[in-house]
This record gives C-alpha cells, sequence and structure tokens, in this order.
C-alpha cells in the first residue's frame, strides 16, 4: 500500500466518524496533515497564500476542500481533498494531487497552527476542526465562555479527561472564520492546550494523527454531553471532586 493509500484510509476512516457523529452539518469541518510525501506537480500554476509561512518552505500537506462535505471525504479522499507543496519562500503553493480542489477557507489557521508546530518543533502532523455540537452549545452560555470554568467543567464530568487533557482546552472569544484574526487566536491558545475551542462555532485540536486529533475532541464531547445530560433532567452534575481529581492525575498511562 502507498503511503499516499495510507493517509487517504485514515481521512475516509476519520470523515465518516465526524459525519456519523453529526458534528459535520453540509460542509461544516476541516483537516490538515503534513505529510513526508513528494511527487510530480500536477498543475504548473502556483497558488498565492495570504502571507508567508517562512517555516513551512517545501513542506507538503493534505488538506480538505472548501465546501466540501465530510460524508463525500470519507467515500472519496482522493476527490474531495487536496494535496499541495509550499514553496522556496512560504509564500506560494503549488498542486500535486489529480484533483484541483480549492483548499478549506479555513486554510489561515491550519497553516498558521502547523507554522507554529514546526517553530517549537513538537511531533504533531494533523490538525481537525469540527463543529461539535454539545461544545458549541456550551459556549452560547455566557458563564461558560471563561477558560478556566469550562475546563473545571470537563474533568469534573469524567476520569478521562483529567487522565488525557491534563492542560484542559484553550478558549478563543467568537471572531469571523476563516480570518487572520481567528487564526492568530487560535494559535495563542494552542500553544498551551491540545485543543481550542472557538466560541459559538466549534473545536480545533492538534496531534500527530488525525485518529488522535478526533479522540481529543471525543473525550471533550463526551464529558459535556454527561453535563448537559444531567443539566436536561433539572439537576447540574455532583462531578468528581478535588481528592479524586487528585488521585487521577497521578494514574500512570
Ligand atoms: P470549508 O468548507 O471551507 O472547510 O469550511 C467549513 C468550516 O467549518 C468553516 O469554519
Ligand atoms: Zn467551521
Amino acid at each position: 500500500m502507498s503511503s499516499l493509500t495510507v493517509v487517504y484510509n485514515e481521512i475516509s476512516e476519520v470523515a465518516g466518524l465526524l459525519h456519523k457523529n453529526g458534528w459535520a452539518e453540509k460542509n461544516a469541518g476541516n483537516f490538515s496533515i503534513l505529510v513526508d510525501l513528494d511527487f510530480e506537480i500536477n498543475s504548473g500554476k502556483h497558488y498565492p497564500l495570504p502571507k508567508p509561512y517562512t517555516e513551512l518552505a517545501n513542506k507538503v500537506f493534505i488538506v480538505t476542500g472548501k465546501g466540501k462535505r465530510m460524508r463525500d471525504i470519507a467515500r472519496s479522499p482522493a476527490e474531495n481533498t487536496v494535496v499541495f507543496k509550499i514553496n522556496s519562500k512560504g509564500d506560494m503553493y503549488s498542486i500535486l494531487s489529480v484533483a484541483l480542489v480549492t483548499p478549506t477557507s479555513e486554510l489561515p489557521t491550519h497553516l498558521a497552527i502547523h507554522s507554529m508546530i514546526a517553530q517549537r518543533s513538537s511531533n504533531e502532523r494533523a490538525v481537525m476542526h469540527s463543529h461539535v455540537t454539545e461544545l458549541i452549545a456550551l459556549t452560547h452560555i455566557e458563564k461558560y465562555c471563561d477558560q478556566d470554568r469550562f475546563n473545571n467543567m470537563l474533568w469534573q464530568m469524567h476520569p478521562e479527561t483529567i487522565m488525557f487533557i491534563p492542560t484542559g482546552v484553550g478558549f478563543v472569544p467568537f471572531e469571523l472564520p476563516g480570518s487572520s484574526e481567528i487564526a492568530t487566536a487560535t494559535v495563542e491558545a494552542l500553544k498551551y492546550h491540545s485543543i481550542a475551542l472557538w466560541e459559538k462555532h466549534g473545536v480545533f485540536s492538534i496531534a500527530s494523527n488525525l485518529n488522535d486529533c478526533y479522540d481529543l475532541i471525543d473525550i471533550i464531547a463526551k464529558a459535556t454531553k454527561i453535563y448537559l445530560m444531567c443539566a436536561a433532567v433539572g439537576t447540574l452534575p455532583q462531578g468528581l471532586s478535588t481528592n479524586q481529581l487528585d488521585q487521577l492525575k497521578d494514574i500512570e498511562f
């Protein structure tokens, strides 16, 4: 199996999960993966990037297409994603894949995140954005538009959260999708967290592969769902105690 086929298989699996969970209405959500593949440039054309990303010079990415549905990406990753290589100055890209698909409208945020990762030389290669219903719902409640309060709720709702997401999520106040402002704010949040929560919009996560990006989001979606289910029957949940959370922090995994 070629390495491109391996990546396409993972894209198919994860895009299908996002769709099945109801987190991908119409074209909602997108992702990008830094890959080691290199092959003949398909289009001789060079496309300008919104700003230079010098740390990403000569790097190759697979990115979901603008306006593409997750369910279509799951069915046919090759037709609904684009593989592109950034030039040596970091200010243009050329398309390597057969399908001439336009990269996601959230490309400024994806590239800004990959750029931050390259600067600090950490091992994340995948960036995922999704419209997770439960998380969006809570950011419509003013008191949860507070990072500490949100993280305390997440940690208290399920043991997995403190074990796998000990630094919690970074909260990003509302900004326009696709804007340079939201890219900057998201990078700031992801310097200290593996998940950034976009007020009234969705969530971004970073990890070494797409499945791990999905797991991070799945864990906090579950914790949030537990909170909302208790609230729906008229009782705010008791939550794990400080003592229980302290013990959970010490478990080696
Ligand atoms: P794209 O179709 O451009 O990826 O946009 C989806 C989205 O979720 C924007 O925030
Ligand atoms: Zn979105």
